[in-house]
């Protein structure tokens, strides 16, 4: 851990956490457990303790294919419902009964069953980032991984994409959709004249939603040469102004196989520390005091007393998880 970390943990919690990670990785062989790890996992969680590591949509298939008792989910509690949904069977731990998101956060299935009573007939599309009861209510499902291929994939003039805003706006730049917004009370008139394609949802990340145009060119007029890499939670401008977007794997692959002078991540800030570790070679440039409050809640203390006192078992109830697989597994079967 030293080696890979010394640059990015200081020494004097290198010790502490080590040791910790050593406990982990003892019991977790003990227990026949897998640890699946997110991306924005903090660095000295995310290199030593993970049996896989990845985006959204890499986990839900590490989550589909193991044959472990016990899943812990070193990321946020909609992450865990899907390693669920997926294994009724197994024990799915969540470190932290805190790690909500804004975006799970900002629709119900209620909203969900009342989009569908204001558009009969047209297929929903859930972003990942929902509850297991809004997946329940939907149609498919997609991670930042793969949302334009499968509203492609289903080949249908009105699709509704939920719950993400922005994302929703980047996917119907890609797929070159016109989007609209639905209000409380539907407008008649313009809904009939049938002039969009995507209907959007007004959820954000309360993370991405805070990196502006602005930052972009502060960091270009200091640094020219950084390259800017944005998640597509991002908003639509910031984007544009953006050289790439993709997930939050996509993003490592392109540091991994593109060279450049310098990078800028515009996403949780762990993920640059943890690209830093991997290659140190590659200088990250970090806005740090933007950090997702809920990723940030799983921690190595956390993880062992998941594994040692069996906590937090997440648990759905039978009927949702069954409407919610069909989503997930559609989105498998697409993407
Ligand atoms: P990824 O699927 O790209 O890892 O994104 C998950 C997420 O919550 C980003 O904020
Ligand atoms: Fe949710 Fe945003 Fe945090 Fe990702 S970064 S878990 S979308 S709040």
């Amino acid at each position: 851990m030293r080696t890979k970390l010394r640059k990015v943990v200081p020494e004097f919690e290198l010790k502490y956490k080590a040791e910790l990670a050593h406990k982990i990785n003892k019991l977790k062989r003990e227990r026949n457990a897998v640890i699946l790890g997110h991306n924005y996992m903090e660095p000295a969680l995310f290199h030593s303790i993970p049996d896989f590591t990845g985006d959204s949509l890499e986990l839900c298939r590490k989550a589909a294919q193991t044959d472990k008792d016990i899943i812990v989910f070193c990321g946020v509690r909609f992450m865990a419902e899907t390693a669920k949904i997926l294994n009724p069977e197994k024990t799915v731990l969540i470190p932290s009964a805190k790690a909500g998101c804004s975006l799970a956060e900002s629709i119900t299935a209620e909203d969900v069953r009342n989009l569908r009573r204001q558009y009969p007939g047209v297929p929903i599309v859930t972003y990942i980032n929902t509850y297991a009861d809004v997946k329940a209510e939907c149609d498919v499902c997609c991670t930042s991984g793969n949302a334009a291929r499968v509203v492609e994939s289903l080949g249908s003039d009105r699709i509704i994409f939920l719950p993400d805003e922005y994302l929703a706006g980047n996917v119907a730049k890609e797929t070159g959709k016109r989007i609209i917004f639905p209000t409380k009370t539907p407008r008649a008139a313009r809904d009939s004249a049938l002039e969009y394609e995507l209907i959007g949802w007004r959820g954000r990340c309360e993370v991405h939603e805070k990196f502006t145009v602005e930052d972009i060119e502060n960091i270009r007029s200091q640094f020219p040469d950084t390259v800017v890499l944005a998640h597509p939670e991002c908003s639509p401008e910031v984007v544009a102004a953006s050289d790439f977007s993709g997930s939050t794997s996509a993003m490592i692959k392109y540091v991994t196989e593109v060279g450049a002078p310098r990078y800028l991540l515009l996403t949780e800030c762990s993920m640059g520390d943890n690209i830093a570790a991997a290659l140190p070679n590659r200088e990250m440039l970090r806005m740090c005091s933007i950090r997702c409050p809920h990723m940030n809640e799983i921690t190595l203390e956390d993880t062992l007393a998941a594994l040692e006192q069996t906590r937090y078992v997440v648990e759905l109830p039978e009927d949702i998880r069954v409407r919610a697989l069909r989503s997930v597994e559609r989105m498998l079967e697409i993407a």
